[in-house]
């Protein structure tokens, strides 16, 4: 199947919704039609975004024969579902993290898309296609590190510093148990394992709900649109997810790490940094200035890499569009997961390995969840479930 030929169905139209829709479009993806809570928002996203139909309800997406994909950007509890009747539907599908809301959910879509094996599956870990993070995985994976010792970051935002923040991700029958760690923490937990190809084994988590009672204004209030909210007429509601957390984290091959994840830090409006150090030298990124890898060095001045095909690995120049000192961000990473998400379904080998987290990463990332979980409840190390591949 040519690129042109595909049709995308987007569901959800807050903030992920105009992501993808755009992101698609860089791409080269035709978005056929859009399908948000209710026809009317359906149909104001279509005008606002210019995407040519509006679906009343989910089912007309997939029913629809000039959709070939569909894309869930909807809160977490749709997830699963969507996604079962997306496959069952004959379509490829490329939902939003986290995968589903419990690891028996992610289990049986991971079953589900085996029954389907030329219908191709991702969970949206974009982050993994910043051209630098791209070019961390290489350096590692040529050696230039050598033995990786410990990885150690954070990823933190401020938007639900307040207890007068609130969406729906706080409480856990639209999110899940876990809040802050599945939202963000999950992110920083997939690129560190695909950037060093280590995967984590075992767990010690401490999680911290700062806000036990929010107030929840009365009516919807959608993704990073607190501002005007204060204002609204609120109800107080208990929160049980958590705010922040820390975990230690034991890798295979002997590799430690450590993870601090916070959505109340203020002036931190969407910081990931992480720090990889081998017995050669070190890395470091951050998702605030993308553009720049630093490499440290024992015995030689450190290096300050800048985004730049002309000076990164094949792989690194292959997700990276533009000259460097052009910048390239967060909306870029959509469209590179998006552009290897559909090159894989256009050359139709449906064996081949991808570049792109799959329902079977996604999965993982679940598990790995629930160990948090059990690790802050019992006080204790807890390993991940299932076999590290
Ligand atoms: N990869 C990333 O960087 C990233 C960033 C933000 C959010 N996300 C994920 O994307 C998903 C959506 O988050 P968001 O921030 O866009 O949320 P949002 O609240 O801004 O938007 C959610 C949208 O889903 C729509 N919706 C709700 N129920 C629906 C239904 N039954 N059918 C169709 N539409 C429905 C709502 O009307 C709303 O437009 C979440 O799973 C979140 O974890 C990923």
């Amino acid at each position: 199947m040519e690129l042109e030929e595909i049709g995308v169905a987007m569901i959800g139209t807050g903030f992920m919704g105009r992501v993808h829709v755009e992101a698609l479009r860089r791409a080269g993806v035709r978005v056929v039609g859009i399908c948000g809570s209710s026809p009317k928002k359906s149909r104001a996203a279509a005008r606002q975004l210019g995407v040519e139909k509006s679906y009343d309800r989910f089912e007309q997406a997939i029913e629809d024969p000039e959709v070939n994909a569909v894309h869930i950007g909807t809160p977490n509890r749709h997830h699963c579902e969507m996604a079962s009747r997306s496959l069952e539907a004959g379509k490829h599908v490329l939902c939003e993290k986290p995968l589903a809301m419990s690891s028996a959910e992610s289990a049986a879509l991971v079953e589900l898309s085996r029954q389907y094996p030329n219908q191709a599956t991702s969970v949206n870990y974009n982050i993994r296609f910043y051209p630098l993070c791209v070019e961390a995985q290489a350096r590692i994976a040529s050696q230039e590190l050598g033995e990786v010792f410990h990885i150690t970051g954070s990823y933190v935002q401020d938007w639900l510093l307040w207890p007068t923040d609130y969406n729906w991700r706080v409480l856990c029958e639209e999110g899940g148990d876990l809040r802050a760690i599945a939202d963000i923490g999950t992110h920083w937990l997939d690129l560190v394992q695909s950037v060093t190809g280590l995967e984590v084994l075992e767990v010690m988590a401490d999680l911290q709900t700062v806000h036990q009672v929010r107030e929840r204004p009365i009516g919807e209030v959608e993704t990073f649109q607190s501002g005007g909210q204060r204002e609204k007429q609120s109800e107080s509601i208990h929160v049980q997810t958590e705010d922040a957390g820390n975990i230690l984290l034991r890798f295979n091959h002997g590799a430690r790490g450590a993870l601090n994840v916070s959505q109340v830090t203020a002036g931190r409006k969407n910081c990931l940094r992480f720090e990889i150090a081998g017995s050669h030298n070190s890395l470091s990124w951050n998702s605030e200035s993308p553009n720049r890898l630093w490499i440290g060095h024992r015995d030689q001045p450190n290096q300050l890499l800048t985004r730049d095909p002309a000076l990164m690995s094949p792989a690194a120049g292959r997700v990276a569009d533009y000259p460097g000192g052009h910048n390239e961000g967060y909306a870029d990473s959509f469209k590179h997961c998006f552009r290897a998400f559909y090159a894989y379904i256009a050359n139709g080998d449906f064996e081949a390995p991808t570049t792109f987290p799959t329902f079977a990463d996604g999965h993982r990332e679940v598990m790995l969840c629930d160990a948090v979980l059990e690790s802050h409840r019992c006080r204790k190390w807890v390993a991940v479930d299932g076999p590290a591949s």
